[in-house]
């Protein structure tokens, strides 16, 4: 329908060649709870990272990638990790041998390993485990009608059956194996017919014999994102509700992100009722991805609610990451993407200088060090310090940058702070730099701009001069000058001596006047009219202050 504000058009897409999710499952009619709810405690992560993960990379990890990245998870904090598919590679079993016979693994942690609904493959994945006082066997098979019907050629009563016996065997080889704990996914859940969902599930807690001792994990995948995330929280709130003996039940959840909304998927999956999440760091995995549990993780710690792993290094997990994957992470990531803590745009830097400035000064008035204090810095959900991040990388400057940020920069690497009034005219310096160079200015280069626009030399020069007040509020000052061809000795008094050095400018045919001054202990800064023309200087060292009206004076004649 074309409207007088939106003049967008049919297109040419072929959007009829694809069928929204209600025509391809139902979705039962939800008494839903998961809109109001709130997440005050974190769920299970798992990190899949070594099977799934693994599995979607062109280059599988090999075994020392792999320990390396489960080291990394260990600590980190994760305590239930799927380490591989034993029945699938040579290098997944060895992993797992790798594992359980060099005691890598804490008390703490449990090892899942993945298996197919297959007698000789199932068998091969308790061989792998041998040994290993913990275990979750995790046991998988497509469960949708689509799935059923080209990759399976099986019917709702073979599935279950092939399920039934894969289950009695995994129940026969973990029976003499204490410590191990058994788990289910539905692979393509979110395209299942609830009802077979619940009697594939209800029917593995039974022949499991789960008990809140030893619980059943039931996973859920959303094995391709087929529909937006309220969707996928209906249909897990629906299995919440109907699974039988739900308190034996560990309600896991396992997104992909083919529609960008794993992230989404995963946080209405928890509201509506489940316990655990499945996902790999970074959102690595098969196509678009797992669900990334880093963003989860710290979604919940920017919520004030712990994320019970720890990130406070979140460069160091990203660079382990990024070698065992092979693959870099995005710089847009959420929190670990290398630009995500920086500000370029000036309102941006404008604020966040301020809420930094305010920052400290709470801190101050609580009496605790600023990484203690309530954040509130407008434009960073989160202290970048909580990750491990400086705060060097939150304003960085090109053309679209603004004073706040300009000012920022200097005062925090060169410790020179200039006055609110001299910004703008510093700023115009550096737009017309980083809009001619079309790059961004390094806090060197703002200071090599700043230096050659006030601090070097021009016409008018003091060679050597000396000043004192000759009685109280009358100094007078004594100087040889240069102006242009002629060099002299001139002098001058007033009520200071930036005054008396004004009226000595004027003895060598130099008009000034002082609008304005300040300085610290850095530098100092005059704002200067000289024949009608205002301009603002800088000088540094021990004749700063006179060197600053000399630098405006110059600013001024140059023009
Ligand atoms: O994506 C998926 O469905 C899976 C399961 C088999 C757990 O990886
Ligand atoms: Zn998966």
């Amino acid at each position: 329908m074309k409207t007088c504000w939106n003049p967008q058009r049919p297109g040419p897409m072929p959007y009829h060649r694809y069928r929204p999710y209600q025509d391809r499952v139902n979705v039962p009619a939800a008494d839903r709870s998961w809109p109001s709810a709130r997440i005050e405690r974190a769920p299970l992560w798992v990190p899949v990272d070594l099977r799934d993960g693994n599995q979607a990379l062109a280059e599988p990890m090999d075994t020392p990638r792999k320990r390396r990245f489960f080291d990394l998870l260990v600590r980190v904090g994760f305590k239930e990790i799927e380490v591989g598919y034993p029945s699938a590679s040579r290098t997944d079993f060895d992993f797992v041998r790798h594992l359980a016979d060099t005691g890598a693994v804490p008390q703490d942690v449990t090892p899942v390993v993945f298996t197919p609904a297959r007698a000789d493959l199932i068998d091969r994945t308790f061989e792998a485990i041998a040994g290993m006082p913990r275990a979750v066997v995790h046991l998988y098979i497509a469960t949708s009608p689509v799935w059923r019907e080209v990759v399976l050629g099986r019917s709702r009563a073979e599935v279950w059956r092939t399920v039934r016996e894969a289950a009695e065997r995994m129940a026969r080889r973990a029976g003499d194996a204490p410590g191990v704990r058994l788990q289910f996914s539905p692979e393509t859940f979110n395209l299942t017919e609830p009802d077979f969902v619940l009697e594939l599930c209800d029917g593995l807690t039974e022949l499991w014999d789960a008990s809140p001792d030893r619980p059943v994990t039931h996973n859920l995948p959303a094995t391709v994102e087929i529909a937006t995330p309220n969707v996928y929280a209906d249909q897990i709130e629906y299995l919440h509700r109907h699974l039988a003996r739900r308190e034996s039940v560990i309600l896991s959840v396992h997104p992909h992100n083919d529609r960008g909304t794993g992230v989404a998927c995963a946080e209405l999956a928890v509201l509506a009722g489940a316990q655990r999440v499945e996902g790999c760091l970074f959102g690595n995995g098969e196509r678009t991805g797992n669900v990334d549990l880093v963003t989860l993780a710290l979604n919940l710690f920017a919520q004030g609610v712990d994320p019970m792993v720890d990130f406070r290094d979140l460069d160091a997990v990203r660079e382990t990451v990024e070698h065992c994957n092979r693959l870099p992470v995005h710089p847009r990531h959420p929190y670990a993407g290398e630009l995500v803590h920086t500000a370029f745009s000036g309102t941006h830097q404008d604020a966040i200088s301020k809420g930094l400035a305010r920052h400290a000064r709470r801190a101050a008035e609580l009496g605790v060090p600023e990484h203690q204090a309530p954040w509130a810095v407008p434009y960073l959900p989160i202290d970048p310090a909580d990750v491990g991040r400086s705060y060097e990388a939150v304003i960085r400057v090109n053309s679209q940058s603004g004073k706040g940020g300009v000012a920022y920069l200097l005062r925090a690497h060169h410790g020179i702070d200039l006055p609110p009034r001299m910004r703008p005219d510093f700023s115009r310096v550096v737009q017309a730099a980083t809009d001619g160079s079309g790059r961004e200015a390094t806090p060197k280069e703002l200071y090599e701009l700043f230096r050659a626009t006030y601090l070097t030399e021009g016409a008018v020069r003091l060679h050597a001069w000396s000043t004192h007040e000759q009685a109280p509020g009358v100094h007078r000052f004594v100087c040889a000058l240069e102006t242009g061809d002629r060099v002299g000795d001139f002098e001058g008094t007033g009520a200071g001596r930036l005054t008396a050095f004004a009226d000595a400018l004027a003895g060598a045919g130099v008009t000034v006047e002082v609008l304005d001054f300040s300085e610290d202990q850095a530098a100092a800064f005059a704002e200067c009219r000289v024949d009608g023309v205002t301009a603002w200087g800088a000088g540094t060292g021990p004749s700063a202050a006179v060197q600053a009206v000399v630098s405006a004076v110059n600013r001024a004649v140059a023009g």
